[in-house]
Formats: C-alpha cells, sequence, structure tokens
C-alpha cells in the first residue's frame, strides 16, 4: 500500500444540503421492496441459474411476500428469455405479483424484451445507462448532453412499443446508472428528460431508482444525495424514488436505512446480499432490522433457514455463518458470561415477565425466524458452566443443581479444552454419565429394600465393594439416612446428604427418573453423585454411592 495515499486517491465530495431532514427522521413503515436475486444476483455467479433453478428461487421469494421480482435480463440470454416466457405462459405469477425486466436504451435489446412480456399481467420494464463522469469518459467516450441523449432515446424507444402490450400493466422504471458517483445536478437532469418522455403523473407513477452502483462514499453522503434528488427533482408526487445499494465498502445496509429516512419509497436487493462484487443490499437484513423495531416488513421470514437452503441450491452461494440473522452461528454463544446472560433473558420471557424483547445479546427472538432455543448456547472451551448446564437441560432434560453445575462446569470444560472443537449435547450428556452416572466403583448397588414404621426406617441392602458381594443393615428418619447408616457400620467413610435433588427425565410408565445428592464427607469435603432409575428410590440410594465413589 501507498505512504502517500493522496496522491493516488481522493476524498469524495459530498453534496452542499445544509437543511438535511433525513438525521432527525425514524423509520416507521416497511419500504416497497423489489428483489433482483434474478437478474443482478443471476449476473454474478459464476454459473449462472438455469431456468429449474430461477423457477424454483422465483416461487421461494413469492413465498417470502415479494409483490415485485426482478426476473432478468430478457435479451441479454436465450435462458433468461425462455425464462420469462414461461413464467408468463405456465401461469406462475401470481396476481398480486409484478415482474420486472432489465434493458439497456438500446432499440434491438428493447425490441427482444417486448417480445418476452407478451400475455404479462404486470410488469415494470426498468432501462438504465450509465451517468457517472467515469463512465461517460472511459465506456463511451460521450459528453453529458450524449449520455443524456441516450436515455431519451431509449425511454422513447419504450414508450413508442407500449402499445404492443395492450392487457398489461406496465409501470417505467429508470435508473442513471452509478447515479451515486454522478453529479446530482446531471442525474436530476437526465432523470426529467426521461420524465418529459414517459410523462409520469401522480396516478400513473414511474420508478425513479438511483442505485449507489458502486459504494464509493459514506452512507450518509447516499442519504444526502437521495434527499437532494427528492427535494429537488420536479413532479416528485409522481415518482416512486428507489434505492438500488450494493456492498463495495460493507455499508449497503446503512447506504438503504439512511436512504429511506432521506425519503425513498422502495428498495431493490436480494436475499442474503447476493450480487456483483461485495454483494447488492441484503434484504433479510433490512427488513429484520425494521421487524427487531416493531415494524411489520411486509416480507416473511419465519422459515429463514428454508429460504436459505433454497437460495444455496439455486445459487450455489453459502450463507456465511456469521451473516446477520441468517447465518449458522449469529444466534449462538460460546462465551460463557454471554450464556449465562442468554439463558436469564430466555427465562425471563418464557415467565412472561415482559411485554417487549428485551434479551441481552439477542435483537430478535431466533424462533420468529424459525430458528431453535437449543441453537442458541454451544459449548466449547470457551464456555462456562451456564452453557454446559443449559444443553444439558434443554436437549435431555437433565436440571442440575446450582451447586453441581459449579462441580461439573469445570470438569466438563477441561474435557472439551482437551478435544479443541465444539461439543454436542449427546457428547456433554457422555461426560456426565461418565463422571457420575457410571462410577460403580467401588461401591455399586445390587438389591436395596426399606420399610418405615412411625417414621423410623430400616434398610437391608446388598453391595459390591472392590468386586465382593457384602450385605448391609441401618436404620434412619427415611431410607436415604437408613443407607447412610448402613454403609458407615459397614466401614465406609463417615458422611452426611447435605443435598438431594430428583425429577423425572421422561413422561410414561417407562419414566426414568435421576436423582442428585450432594455428600459431606467427616473432613468437611463435599462431593456430588448421580443416578438413574425407573425407581426414583434407588435411584437416590445409587446416587449415595455414586458421590462415595467419587470421594
Ligand atoms: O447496480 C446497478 O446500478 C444496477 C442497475 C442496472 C440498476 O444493477
Ligand atoms: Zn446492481
Amino acid at each position: 500500500m501507498l505512504k502517500d495515499t493522496v496522491a493516488k486517491y481522493r476524498p469524495f465530495p459530498g453534496v452542499h444540503l445544509p437543511n438535511r431532514q433525513w438525521p432527525a427522521r425514524t423509520l416507521t413503515r416497511a419500504p416497497l421492496w423489489c428483489s433482483v436475486d434474478l437478474r443482478d444476483g443471476n449476473q454474478a455467479l459464476a454459473v449462472p441459474m438455469n431456468v429449474a433453478q430461477k423457477l424454483e428461487l422465483f416461487q421461494a421469494l413469492v413465498k417470502c411476500g415479494f409483490k415485485e421480482i426482478e426476473v432478468g435480463f430478457p435479451s441479454a440470454s436465450n435462458t433468461e428469455f425462455v425464462f420469462n416466457r414461461l413464467l408468463i405462459e405456465k401461469g406462475f405469477i401470481p396476481d398480486d405479483v409484478t415482474i420486472q425486466v432489465l434493458v439497456q436504451a438500446r432499440e434491438d435489446l428493447i425490441e427482444k424484451t417486448f417480445l418476452s412480456l407478451v400475455g404479462a399481467k404486470r410488469v415494470v420494464i426498468h432501462m438504465y445507462n450509465s451517468t457517472s463522469p467515469a463512465q461517460r469518459r472511459v465506456v463511451f467516450g460521450k459528453s453529458k448532453d450524449e449520455i443524456k441523449a441516450i436515455a431519451v432515446h431509449g425511454a422513447q424507444l419504450i414508450q413508442d412499443r407500449l402499445h404492443r402490450l395492450k392487457g398489461t400493466d406496465v409501470t417505467l422504471q429508470y435508473s442513471p446508472e452509478s447515479f451515486s458517483a454522478t453529479e446530482v445536478e446531471y442525474a436530476k437532469e437526465v432523470s426529467e428528460a426521461v420524465m418529459d418522455v414517459w410523462q409520469p403523473t401522480p396516478q400513473r407513477k414511474m420508478i425513479l431508482n438511483l442505485p449507489d452502483t458502486v459504494e464509493v462514499a459514506m452512507p450518509n453522503v447516499y442519504a444526502d444525495q437521495i434527499e437532494w434528488m427528492c427535494t429537488n427533482i420536479k413532479n416528485r408526487d409522481s415518482l416512486i424514488i428507489s434505492l438500488h445499494t450494493h456492498n463495495d465498502r460493507n455499508t449497503g445496509t446503512a447506504a438503504t436505512e439512511l436512504g429511506l429516512l432521506a425519503g425513498a419509497d422502495r428498495v431493490e436487493g436480494t436475499l442474503f446480499g447476493n450480487g456483483e462484487r461485495t454483494g447488492n443490499l441484503d434484504i433479510v437484513t433490512v427488513a429484520l432490522n425494521l421487524y427487531m423495531h416493531g415494524i411489520d416488513p411486509q416480507l416473511d421470514f419465519s422459515d429463514l433457514n428454508a429460504v436459505r437452503e433454497v437460495y444455496e441450491r439455486c445459487t450455489g452461494m453459502t450463507v456465511p455463518p456469521r451473516q446477520p440473522y441468517a447465518g449458522e452461528l449469529v444466534f449462538t454463544a460460546f462465551s460463557g458470561s454471554h450464556q449465562d446472560a442468554i439463558k436469564k433473558g430466555l427465562a425471563e420471557w418464557e415467565q412472561g415477565a415482559r411485554a417487549h424483547w428485551d434479551a441481552p445479546y439477542l435483537t430478535i427472538d431466533p424462533r420468529d425466524v424459525g430458528r431453535e432455543y437449543r441453537e442458541v448456547i454451544r459449548v466449547n472451551s470457551q464456555s462456562g458452566k451456564g452453557g454446559v448446564a443449559y444443553l444439558l437441560e434443554s436437549e435431555f432434560g437433565i436440571e442440575l443443581p446450582k451447586d453441581m453445575q459449579r462441580e461439573f462446569g469445570p470438569i466438563a470444560n477441561d474435557l472439551v479444552d482437551a478435544l479443541g472443537r465444539e461439543v454436542k449435547g449427546e457428547e456433554l450428556k457422555a461426560m456426565f454419565w461418565k463422571e457420575y452416572v457410571e462410577r460403580t466403583t467401588p461401591w455399586s448397588l445390587i438389591h436395596f429394600h426399606a420399610d418405615g414404621v412411625d417414621g423410623v426406617f430400616r434398610c437391608r441392602a446388598s453391595v459390591l465393594r472392590d468386586g465382593a458381594e457384602q450385605k448391609l443393615n441401618g436404620d434412619g428418619n427415611g431410607p436415604i439416612a437408613a443407607f447412610v447408616n448402613a454403609l458407615a457400620s459397614a466401614g465406609a467413610p463417615k458422611f452426611e446428604v447435605a443435598y438431594y435433588k430428583e425429577h423425572a427425565l421422561s413422561a410414561g410408565s417407562q419414566a426414568i427418573a435421576i436423582a442428585y445428592i450432594q455428600i459431606k464427607l467427616a473432613d468437611g469435603m463435599v462431593r456430588w453423585g448421580a443416578a438413574v432409575d425407573t425407581n426414583i428410590e434407588l435411584a437416590s440410594i445409587k446416587a449415595v454411592l455414586s458421590a462415595l465413589n467419587r470421594a
């Protein structure tokens, strides 16, 4: 990289907008959405989608609630043309969905585009030409007037052919491509020249799409450009101002949100931000950002995993694990303190204690987009006792007492650390079983029976001690106390039961009970034990031996 950066690069000149209004505004409703997955997104794929893939993605977009879908560039390839015809002729377009097609301001391409649209119910014809200084200079070698003439000529070619689409509800759209790199005064001049041809009215508006074709500045600059256009362009009430941001500086979302504050009505983008270079705007993110502020996005992402699957299958792209809302890891915490806070937040929400969502570390309830609480907390060496306990409880119903979590957490953490990877709930359960439930030496239970009369319990038991059977008898104020006394009289180390808890692990006649016991030895040392059995009394007796075996 250069030391003398300024010798090669220069700051982007902002827009003079001393009285800008957008910073003081807030968003209160969803914009009109237009998916450009099948056109802009498709153009960016190394292997563009075939007709079947485009159809599958189209249907997924319809299911998400998109009412405007740019289905392609029908003059650009046979596949694109055939796809249009398929949609129209086979009736794949719901009545409330408008298909949009892109075309350059060239006669041959406009001709083919019109052919591709015959018989459609509702269409947007989207014409564009590039207007920025670099495009004028490098690509076209034309003056400002000559570039404007391209736009006007294209607009006229379209206007002249509209009669061919009788019975079709046609909306016209113009994009001064590379708008954000174009002088606003000139973008206005060209757009107004197109308006002069198409003559939009408040009843029959045209769409003026103002693309951030390549992000060249901070999002506040794009917002200024949008507000400037909204304020200065003629007949604003005859226009639907549309945003189309890319993501070169990784601020496509911010640019769109600020552009909406600046007065735009409509947003173009793609699922998960697929598109040229660093991508188009990710519509899922903007929609769910609205959702998290209590604004109905008018799009349905309640099964975001399914949308992601279709997207990945059709485009061959993958959604990164950190992709907002949709990534595999975005609702997941590995770190102990985060897990603890999330666990408490989810518990508070489950208790119905709050009207509005305010759980630490979770911007929205994962279940609203079809994600599960169980994927929220995952365990690796960064995780603490809370995460371990959460997985054992949420996946297996094992409700470790708090104090036992403190004992087992570090044990599990050491084992996970040694593995050097994430562990699943099953593995944690196996660790727990090995540490407690399967601790059957030196003591294990063969038989236990206790009877109680007037609050005094007498037990008869046989145990294996270092492989040899031993009979035991003892009295106490309950079966456990009787067994503890029996063990003492058989020469086991002296201890008392400091804590006891049991619960069922599964419902039904085959219900298994789990018991947790904490014992305190004569020297003050405490140890936990746990055991399972279909008989709750036997579970607790075995749990005593589990603790003793760990002493
Ligand atoms: O990024 C862009 O400018 C485009 C136009 C064709 C709208 O995709
Ligand atoms: Zn684009």
